[in-house]
């Protein structure tokens, strides 16, 4: 089994990257932010704060989550439920993120993760897959961009779903969740050693995807 693994912050292009890249490899993509944003989202509807660990680790019996390719589509189910639009809310990815410094939050989701790629060639993207989900990884690639560049993608995508919100609260939030991510005790977001780094800062989507098809083809051979 050959695994891929993709780690950085959000708003660098990871996961648009990441599924074309896997379609193109025929691995099956596993987005494991949807994981963690389908946990935030069941916290946030039994209206629970999901940074209080009392109150979500004992919810995490309740919750069993499965991930469906649909015509080259991750679906996510949580309990049974298509959440896959639902999880993308803002609110939500705070939540996914608050969530994701628990400790057992992130031990529920590990064993799932890893079984995923024991079982088939899988393109894995997140934070910690190179780190500590998936060490022995064929490819490790950190893919990342100034706060300000993924700042102005989300604000552009932003305006083309006619959301109105300010570039300088948009900035905000990506550092405030940059903050969040890599300053946690819990697999804090960082560079594995033996990640190859590609900065998107200056580079369009194809110049990103040529450069992560490159990487992968040097290290697959
Ligand atoms: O990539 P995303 O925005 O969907 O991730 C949502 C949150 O989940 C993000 O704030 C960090 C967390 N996360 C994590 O801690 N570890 C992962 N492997 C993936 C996501």
């Amino acid at each position: 089994m050959h695994s891929i693994a993709i780690d950085g912050p959000a708003g660098a292009g990871k996961s648009t990257l990441a599924r074309r890249l896997a379609k193109e490899l025929g691995y099956i993509y596993v987005d494991t932010g949807a994981m963690y944003r389908a946990i935030g989202l069941y916290a946030l509807r039994a209206g629970a704060d999901p940074a209080d660990r009392a109150a979500v680790e004992p919810m995490l019996p309740e919750i069993s989550l499965r991930l469906e390719n649909q015509a080259g589509e991750q679906k996510i189910f949580l309990n049974g439920e298509d959440v896959s639009a639902a999880i993308r809310a803002e609110q939500v990815g705070m939540a996914a993120s608050a969530v994701a410094a628990i400790p057992a939050v992130r031990a529920f989701l590990l064993e799932l993760q890893r079984g995923m790629a024991r079982a088939q060639n899988v393109l894995m993207d997140g934070r910690d897959i190179g780190t500590v989900i998936l060490p022995d990884a064929s490819v490790k690639i950190f893919l990342t961009a100034s706060p300000e560049a993924r700042a102005r993608r989300r604000w552009l995508e932003n305006q083309a779903k006619g959301i109105e919100e300010a570039y300088e609260t948009v900035l905000e939030d990506v550092k405030k969740r940059d903050y969040q991510d890599s300053h946690r005790a819990a697999a804090p977001l960082r560079q594995a050693e033996d990640a190859v780094r590609v900065d998107t800062s200056e580079l369009d989507f194809e110049q990103s995807f040529e450069a992560l098809k490159k990487i992968v083809a040097e290290k697959l051979g």
